[in-house]
């Protein structure tokens, strides 16, 4: 008998040992890990301090506590460190409402959302202040000669580097990425008031103003947009922009090249190498082994000189050269380039 009780003694404390070691270490099963942790602690548990300290800062810890149940977004502590200090600073002068909107954009409300049900080229309403859109790209990318097995699932170009952890309250998804709030602005009127002061696109948000690509532009769901920055519009032959300007028919043609409807393509989705299309109509996109991005359209390749501005009906890219257009004769090209001059 006394035996028989510390056998059922002993068996109970083993079966108390295994469920806190499984609150803790989560269990799992196929693809998705299951824990007894609410969000909060699962932040915790999962080392992501940075993400940690803006909850903190907003005073919204509550929010991840709750039964209320929602997906979260978090970033991990490396996708912080490698932030240009810029931003960095930028996310530490946020005061608190900021900081709420900025954590509150990381997530999304009311929803258990699993990478499975994730959709290539759909979006999410963030709980960001505005319901602030998230992008979502599912993508095989190729990885040396093979593809890679499973989808890589990006969010506003963030990947998705551990996903469908689950909480008591919600999912937790880690991205590579600190995300930059959306705008709510569409893309053409973005151009004419960016809430980045580094875009710099007024020429050419000119040039679409006055043509007729301009209501095409506007009425686009989903798009993908390059734009070349008033430097690179500044270099070319006036008296051949005028021409093109007369032409209204041309003047759009040359707008469109600029533009891929109804896909939003951020550069982390961008492969190696050109992925060859002959008389491709939508601009082709490529990464040299320098991560730098290319696009090509027209007959005329541009560089994406910045990134990724993620607006309401998609992502700009400001570009280094006006696409579809042939910029000087050669000799004037060689005279306006300070690297071949
Ligand atoms: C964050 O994710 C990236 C990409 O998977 C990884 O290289 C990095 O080590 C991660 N950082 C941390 C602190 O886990
Ligand atoms: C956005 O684009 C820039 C290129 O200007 C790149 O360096 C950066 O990694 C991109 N970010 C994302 C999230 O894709």
């Amino acid at each position: 008998m006394a035996d028989d009780g510390s056998f059922s003694r002993s068996s109970t404390i083993c079966f108390f040992l295994i469920l806190m070691l499984s609150e803790v270490i989560g269990i799992r099963t196929g693809d998705h890990v299951f824990t007894r942790r609410n969000l909060l602690q699962l932040l915790n548990d999962q080392g992501l301090t940075k993400f940690l300290d803006l909850i903190t800062k907003a005073e919204i810890q509550g929010t991840f506590t709750s039964t209320e149940e929602m997906t979260v977004f978090a970033f991990n502590n490396t996708a912080f460190d490698i932030l240009p200090s810029e931003r960095k600073t930028a996310i530490r002068k946020k005061n608190r409402e900021e900081t709420e909107n900025f954590v509150k954009f990381h997530t999304v409300y009311k929803e258990r959302i699993l990478t499975e049900n994730m959709l290539d080229n759909s979006r999410l309403k963030s709980n960001g202040l505005n319901q602030n859109i998230l992008f979502v790209n599912k993508k095989r990318l190729q990885i040396g000669v093979d593809y890679d097995k499973t989808e890589q699932i990006f969010i506003n170009g963030a990947r998705i580097v551990k996903r469908d952890i689950y909480a008591t309250n919600g999912i937790l998804q880690i991205i590579d990425r600190v995300l930059e709030i959306t705008s709510n602005k569409m893309a053409v009127p973005y151009l004419d008031h960016p809430d980045d002061p580094r875009v710099k696109g007024k020429q050419f948000y000119d040039l679409v103003r006055h043509s007729e690509a301009r209501d095409e532009l506007k009425n686009e769901a989903q798009l993908t947009l390059f734009v070349p920055t008033d430097k690179a519009m500044e270099r070319i032959n006036k008296e051949k922009l005028d021409q093109q300007r007369q032409n209204p028919q041309a003047l759009k043609e040359i707008i469109l090249k600029h533009r891929i409807s109804n896909q939003v393509i951020f550069t982390s989705t961008v492969e190696f190498g050109t992925q060859w299309t002959p008389n491709s109509n939508i601009p082709i996109l490529n990464k040299n082994t320098y991560e730098q991005v290319f696009v090509t359209s027209g007959d005329t390749t541009a560089q994406i000189v910045l990134g990724n501005v993620t607006v309401g009906n998609g992502v700009i890219h400001m570009i280094d050269n006006l696409l579809g257009f042939t910029y000087n004769n050669v000799m004037e090209q060689i005279i306006g380039d300070p690297q071949l001059s």
